[in-house]
């Protein structure tokens, strides 16, 4: 198959976008947390073809975009939090688990009883979904276990020749996954870390939030959210990362400097200039915005170095959505941690 890519869309293109995924066919497109790759969420071999595409496992549920907030009733059991929420932050980078609706096959919830929806924000995305005319499945549109896509190359770089479309939107605002919740009776529960943080959502809704996002699961037993079971993010090289304060945390990449298989995701000038011709820049750690912007083109851009075994990175501060950049760089590590001192 030929993937077209389509730089700049214009709006014939969204239209046979729109024609193609009610076809069947699979388009990536850009949303302001990653790209997706959008296939119609009425469609079993449609859902079926996205499991394939990506290489991912089939009990992995995928998110439900629609391109309006009032229209979730079509797919949802919508309640006064889900409406709370909805005013809040949509559209935006929010995901939220409601109790899911017929319409929905179980090829798109991975046979759960609830459904994942999310109405992205960004103006192409919601163009796209408004052509589509059906509520669209899309999960990141990346390889399963590569770093999530934030721009139409690395979806071009994963998915090429897999897929029908590809609907270039320049780079992704946030660059990391939408947040996820859960809507329980009088709770939430937060599977995912994202931008939205747990205090907005509950100035937002009264209601408190409690973490599940690093949930230890029995084996055979089904974690909350599916995807949390399986590795994340993972880059050729080891990714370790270290804790500690910032001198021992500089001296540590210091003695390991002169290794020619070491690389540094740097997040700060102090860092960068350890070994610069073996750094990627993560961003700055007093602007978490911008860490979580680079972090996924940041390890990608680590596979692209041959030479490169073990890449070390600083805990990133956990505010706002620092949080969130501390989930991905975990998962990214396999949760290796070094205490330096
Ligand atoms: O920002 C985002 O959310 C992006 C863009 C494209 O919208 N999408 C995304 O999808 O990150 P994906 O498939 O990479 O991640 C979806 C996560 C998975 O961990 C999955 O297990 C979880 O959402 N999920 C989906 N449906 C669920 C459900 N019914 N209950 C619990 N977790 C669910
Ligand atoms: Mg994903």
């Amino acid at each position: 198959m030929i993937t077209r890519l389509i730089r700049c869309p214009t709006e014939e293109d969204l239209r046979l976008a729109g024609v193609t995924v009610r076809a069947g066919g699979l388009v990536a497109f850009p949303t302001e947390t990653v790209y997706g790759l959008g296939a119609s969420a009425l469609d079993r071999r449609a859902a079926a073809r996205v499991y394939t595409a990506k290489g991912r496992p089939s009990d992995n549920p995928l998110i439900v975009h629609l391109p309006r907030a009032d229209l979730a009733g079509q797919i949802a059991r919508v309640s006064s939090t889900f409406d709370a929420l909805a005013r809040a932050f949509l559209p935006g980078p929010l995901t939220v688990i409601l109790p899911k609706k017929e319409v929905i096959p179980d090829e798109v919830t991975g046979g759960l009883p609830t459904v994942a929806l999310r109405v992205p924000e960004h103006p192409l995305a919601r163009e796209f979904l408004a052509q589509c005319d059906v509520p669209v499945a899309a999960p990141s549109a990346n390889t399963s276990g590569h770093p999530s896509p934030t721009a139409a190359d690395h979806v071009l770089h994963d998915l090429g020749g897999k897929i029908e479309m590809i609907l270039d939107g320049g780079s992704c605002r946030c660059g990391v996954e939408s947040t996820i919740v859960k809507v329980e009776e009088d709770a939430l529960l937060l599977l995912r870390p994202g931008a939205i943080t747990p205090k907005m959502i509950t100035a937002a809704t009264g209601l408190p939030v409690l973490d599940r996002t690093w949930v230890v699961v029995a084996p055979g037993e089904t974690p909350l959210a599916p995807g949390m079971k399986y590795r994340h993010y993972a880059p050729r090289a080891r990714v370790i990362l270290l804790r500690g304060n910032r001198e021992a945390i500089l001296a540590f990449l210091r003695a390991r400097a002169g290794d020619p298989t070491v690389a540094i995701l740097s997040d700060g000038e102090d860092m960068a200039t350890i070994a610069p011709d073996r750094t990627i820049s993560l961003g700055d750690r007093t602007d978490p915005v911008s860490m979580a912007h680079r972090l996924f083109a940041a390890l990608r851009a680590l596979d692209d170095r041959e030479e490169i075994t073990t890449a070390y990175a600083a805990m990133p501060p956990e505010e706002g959505v620092g949080e969130a950049v501390a989930n991905r760089l975990r998962k990214a590590a396999g949760n290796q941690i070094l205490d330096v001192k």
